[in-house]
């Protein structure tokens, strides 16, 4: 069986969303100390959906795969639903990634966390509605 699955291969050849938002919305940054991987998140948002997102991301071929299929899986979603996404959910979109590599997908999903922490605290008019739906 090959170590990576097809979408990882597409999503790592063609990655999707890759780029900047200029006066994003919120913008978050994240690395890995152990394997020096940094990945960066742009968030547009409008009436609580996240209607445009972009990274760029210095790192691995899985780690590049995570954060093109993370900006999928938020792009045009709720602000709420892009909180609740997790790694998991992004190996799972890309059909799996090796243990090894599950890390990757860690730091896409941190780095959303990350751009909308910023989100929030540029707007904290919007914290109470967002600390409702995580508890
Ligand atoms: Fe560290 Fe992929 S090896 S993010």
């Amino acid at each position: 069986m090959a170590l990576y699955s097809e979408k990882v291969m597409d999503h790592f050849r063609n990655p999707r969303n890759v780029g900047v938002i200029e006066n994003a919305d919120g913008v978050g940054e994240v690395g890995n100390a152990k394997c020096g991987d940094i990945m960066k998140m742009y968030l547009k948002i409008d009436d609580d959906v996240v209607t445009d997102v972009k990274f760029e991301t210095f790192g691995c071929g899985s780690a590049i795969a995570s954060s093109s299929m993370a900006t999928e899986l938020i792009k045009g979603k709720p602000v709420s639903e892009a909180m609740q996404l997790t790694n998991k959910a992004v190996a799972e979109a890309l059909d799996g990634l090796p243990d090894y590599k599950m890390h990757c997908s860690v730091l896409a999903e941190e780095a959303i966390q990350s751009a909308l922490d910023d989100y929030y605290n540029k707007h904290p008019e919007k914290k109470s509605i967002a600390n409702d739906v995580r508890n």
